[in-house]
């Protein structure tokens, strides 16, 4: 089974395991509310109805994925250690050696490229730990979402059509199919 650092320093941010606690429900709730209305558009999670009770569930089932190697969840925090968002390491295919990344990042701090070096992050862990594909699911119509593989040199394999379906919006919605492999990656160390 994989086993990957619970903690992650960078040069702005740190990736901390995400864990089962009263307080860090209690951040967690706090930026998601305060950002519904950048994350519900893309995130079927992120409605009104969300409440700290979802919260604590999502984040004891962060450290049940955890255990059994199929995802690692951290926590974006600031050099103050102050909550700012999500990076997940999900669908993690050991046979295979590939990972799905999936993010969120507070609107109080989006746009300060904190996303990309949180990725940056988790592809010198996973490469590391010897995954060979990751994979990056957005809309297509999510543009600073793709902005992030793009940015970071990733391969558009292609566009997924009507795969997923929009409740809210009663629409299906096209997925872009993000990719890097860990030779692309080593190349551009
Ligand atoms: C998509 C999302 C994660 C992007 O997060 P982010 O931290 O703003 O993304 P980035 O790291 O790409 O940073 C964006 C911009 O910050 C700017 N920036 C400001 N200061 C910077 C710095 N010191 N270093 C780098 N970039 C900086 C850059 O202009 C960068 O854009 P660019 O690459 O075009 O130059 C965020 O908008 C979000 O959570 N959205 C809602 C939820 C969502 O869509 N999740 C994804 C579902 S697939």
């Amino acid at each position: 089974m994989i086993i990957a650092s619970e903690t992650i320093k960078g040069q702005r941010i740190t990736l901390q395991k995400a864990v089962k606690s009263f307080e860090m429900a209690k951040a967690h709730i706090q930026e998601v509310k305060k950002s519904l209305p950048e994350l519900s558009p893309w995130l079927g999670w992120a409605t009104e109805d969300y409440k700290i009770e979802d919260s604590y569930e999502y984040l004891q089932g962060c450290v049940q994925e955890w255990e059994k190697g199929n995802e690692f969840n951290y926590m974006i925090l600031d050099e103050n250690k102050n909550f700012m968002g999500m990076i997940s390491a999900l669908n993690v295919k050991e046979k295979d050696r590939n990972l799905e990344i999936g993010y969120w990042i507070s609107t109080t701090h989006a746009g300060n490229g904190y996303m990309q070096e949180a990725v940056k992050l988790l592809e010198k862990e996973f490469f590391g730990l010897g995954i060979n594909r990751i994979v990056i699911h957005t809309d297509v119509l999510n543009k600073k979402s793709a902005n992030v593989p793009q940015k970071l040199g990733y391969v558009l394999e292609g566009i997924q059509r009507q795969s997923l379906w929009n409740k809210k919006e009663q629409r299906f919605r096209d997925i872009n199919t993000f990719s890097k492999l860990s030779n692309e990656y080593e190349q551009n160390l």
